[in-house]
């Protein structure tokens, strides 16, 4: 096992912006928005934060706490933890693969912010009425030569950044970019007070509505947190494991989930009272940022600067979190097949680009169509997406709950949260809430969602 060369972070405030650069990427500021739109706003929003605060920042402290003990990628996590033949492994592997899976889509998607950014500078959304805004997403998305262009440059770029390792390739860009997308955000969050939908917009997003409430909205609402928050396939838990003894894990996992979860809702806070203003649809999936985006820049003064910026940003932000998600997969095969970080960097991330071809080319007429047949309405990018993010990483953090939760000796999670950390205190009630809370809710939503709730909820 390659102990040897793991990197750890230069300082504190590295892990903290490197994990908050995982965290914040399209999960906020594309997956999010268009969710809480499909979903029919407020309540949904209410779901997704109840599931961040009650079982996301529970299953984030004890993955990144596992990483630390460990001192390894998932897979070597378990084993190390539990033992070499210890069937917890499977957990490891089941992160990786929904890594492998995540990144070959986030790819195509950190591509269109590549793409939006190229036609700001060219100037096509300048003078454009909003309809033509809202065509130019939908011929790109039919458009497989355009996407597998940039699915691969974003692959090659995430795959350089990889090779460089811990300290150079993912600390240094995330200090500089996180908070140039924050200013920039908080810019629009101010701007979008003075257009004509702004109630409107802040309404359908804060205010519960109960019109639209089913089992999706758990469903997806849950999803939608464990992936904005990078959870669920031990991107933190890798990123745990270049952490240091006299890290404060608690702490700095509550300001991450906070980062990420103010972003997102600053995003909302942006999109809808645009949406609002300029009579667009709030249902029509993942073009939404895409749309109303431009539509808002095209009517600022100096918006063509400021959407420059703002995809630029926005495909940063899906770098650091592209970053964390090839990394789990490659300090994997580093761990365990003992292959050097570049050797396994260029083979993992190859595989992952080819695989992504299918999502690059799922807008396409001829794939679509014949995709949808056997997948109720879905094209390929769809299908993945909705099984990563709504199945398996839920199911990964409820199987990490339980790890620490029940397997794990107390004591060893005791010692662990405790290490470091000013908030030992508050370890009882983290852990009933991990214990708890986390493995019974992740359980309740996905038995309402197969329907085995239905008789309790019909009389
Ligand atoms: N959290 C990232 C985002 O919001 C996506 C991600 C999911 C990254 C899972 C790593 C692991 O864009």
């Amino acid at each position: 096992m390659a102990t040897t060369d793991r990197g750890h972070f230069g300082s504190r405030l590295g892990f903290i912006l490197a994990a908050a650069g995982s965290a914040v990427g399209l999960g906020n500021i594309w997956k999010f928005p268009y969710e809480t739109g499909e979903n029919g706003g407020g309540f949904f929003v209410l779901v997704y934060l109840v599931c961040v605060v009650l079982i996301g920042f529970p299953v984030m402290v004890a993955e990144i706490l596992v990483g630390r003990r460990a001192q390894r990628s998932p897979v070597g996590a378990f084993g190390r933890l539990r033992g070499e033949e210890s069937a917890w492994r499977v957990l490891g592997w089941l992160g990786v693969i929904t890594g492998f899976i995540i990144l070959s889509y986030y790819s195509v998607v950190a591509g269109w912010s590549m793409n939006y950014a190229l036609m700001s500078v060219v100037g096509v959304f300048t003078d454009r009425a909003p309809d033509e805004i809202s065509a130019m997403f939908t011929t790109l998305y039919g458009s497989w030569g355009i996407n597998v262009f940039w699915h691969l440059l974003f692959m090659g770029m995430v795959v350089g950044i990889v090779i460089g390792g811990v300290k150079k390739g993912i600390e240094a860009w995330a200090r500089l970019l996180m908070p140039a997308l924050f200013v920039l955000l908080t810019f629009l969050v101010a701007y979008s007070f003075i257009l004509p939908g702004h109630a409107d917009g802040l309404a359908f997003v804060f205010k519960p509505n109960l019109d639209k409430v089913s089992e999706k909205t758990f469903f997806e609402g849950l999803g939608t947190a464990f992936f904005s928050l990078s959870l669920g396939m031990g991107a933190l838990l890798t990123y745990g494991s270049y952490l240091r003894k006299d890290d404060d894990v608690p702490k700095s996992a509550m300001i991450i989930t906070g980062l990420d979860t103010l972003v997102a809702f600053m995003a909302c806070m942006i999109m809808f009272p645009v949406i609002f203003s300029y009579g667009m649809e709030a249902t029509q999936g993942p073009g939404l940022v895409f749309v109303s985006m431009p539509v808002a820049f095209s009517q600022m003064p100096g918006g063509i600067a400021l959407a420059i910026f703002f995809f630029l940003l926005l495909f940063f932000a899906a770098l650091t979190s592209g970053i964390s998600l090839l990394e789990v997969v490659t300090s994997t095969v580093v761990d365990q097949l003992g292959w050097s970080r570049r050797k396994a960097t260029l083979w993992t991330g190859g595989l992952i680009a080819l695989f992504g071809l299918a999502s690059a080319i799922s807008g396409t007429e001829w794939f679509s169509s014949n995709w949808q047949v056997l997948f109720g309405g879905k094209n390929f990018f769809d299908t993945i997406d909705y099984l990563a993010s709504n199945w398996f990483l839920p199911l990964g953090g409820l199987f990490m709950s339980v790890f620490v939760g029940w397997v794990m000796p107390r004591d060893a999670v005791q010692d662990e949260f405790r290490s470091g950390s000013t908030w030992g205190g508050l370890f009882s009630v983290w852990y009933f809430f991990l214990r708890f809370v986390c493995p019974v809710g992740i359980a309740l939503v996905f038995l309402y969602k197969v329907g085995a709730l239905n008789f309790l909820l019909t009389k």
